[in-house]
């Protein structure tokens, strides 16, 4: 697929302050163990993927939510100073910021997240047809309401925008209607496997069970693999990409980087083939780094990477 656009991105998404608690092992039910020092790190699927688009060579436009509290004006703050437009995240009375709790296992940089969605609870789609026609690409998350997507894919899609859906954290009853208004589905192999109750461990299984979610009404499903990279597949095409070994620290963000870097050059008019191992690059290297926004890699650091790890 190749689009000829502006890398206008627009988002429509959450914005978490991310609660960072360093721990050696994942606590039993019942259990008390003792946890590192806790860090206040600026996160939210929408704001992470935002964050990437916007450091990655995107025009970026948010449509989001914050609380009155400190928290949210931080987070809105902290966006406008990445250059992303936040005329449409409003300061909610009221109502608290999202807030992710994140247990981060030391050993393996893996992680759990609970997420409380405060504002983000309160997302509309705008209707300001003004803003969908400035867009080349519409990227969502599901940590807004899924109507609020629903409303806003088909907006952007009377607009001749391309609808990337990264649909985490997974449920098993999306409506129908969210999948067939988005070009593109983002499952890792865990959203996979929820959106269809298929296995998804070999990668014989990943491109059935993509296979299958395809006939929901998608053009194109690309899995992320975690260390084993990346697949795309179509109705007629399948294509793995293989992703680069990284040590990693903290595995936070890197889908979200891997979004929004995917994004950034779908909205300049590259082709799938071409922007997905710049976003693999992109999400390694977020994995190589601790917190949420902070580990989100620029253009120069991607690209540099992807030259000292050329085959
Ligand atoms: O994908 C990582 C993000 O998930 C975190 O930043 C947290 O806020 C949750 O939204």
């Amino acid at each position: 697929m190749s689009i000829s656009k502006h890398g206008n991105v627009l988002v429509v998404g959450s914005i978490n302050m991310d609660v960072v608690t360093p721990i050696k092992k994942l606590p039993l039910p019942g259990q008390t163990i003792m946890a590192g020092d806790v860090q206040l790190i600026p996160g939210g699927k929408g704001a992470n993927a935002a964050v990437a688009a916007a450091r990655l060579g995107g025009n970026v436009r948010m449509i989001g939510a914050v609380g009155d509290d400190a928290f949210g004006h931080t987070l809105k703050t902290n966006l406008i100073n990445e250059g992303i437009d936040c005329d449409r995240v409003p300061v909610i009375n009221g109502i608290s910021s999202g807030t992710a709790v994140i247990l981060l296992d030391e050993d393996s940089g893996q992680n759990a997240i609970m997420v409380s969605p405060g504002a983000n609870a309160k997302v509309t789609a705008s209707d300001d047809k003004k803003v969908y026609a400035w867009a080349d690409v519409l990227m969502m998350q599901l940590e807004t309401p899924v109507q609020t997507n629903i409303d806003a894919a088909r907006h952007a899609r009377n607009a001749g925008v391309t609808v990337i859906l990264d649909p985490a954290p997974a449920c098993e009853d999306l409506p129908e209607e969210l999948f067939a208004v988005s070009d593109i589905l983002l499952p890792n192999e865990t959203e996979l496997a929820t959106l269809t109750g298929m296995d998804v461990t070999s990668i014989p299984e990943i491109m059935a069970a993509s296979q299958s979610l395809l006939k929901h009404g998608s053009k194109h499903i690309i899995v992320t693999l975690g260390p084993r990279g990346a697949l795309w597949v179509t109705d007629n095409h399948n294509q793995l990409f293989p992703a680069t070994p990284v040590k990693a620290v903290d595995t936070t963000a890197a889908g979200d980087s891997f979004a929004g870097a995917l994004a950034a050059n779908l909205a300049q008019g590259k082709t799938i083939a071409d922007s997905v191992p710049f976003a693999l690059a992109a999400g390694s290297l977020a994995c190589t780094r601790l917190g949420a926004q902070p580990s989100v890699p620029t253009t120069e650091q991607v690209l540099t990477f992807m030259q000292q790890h050329q085959a």
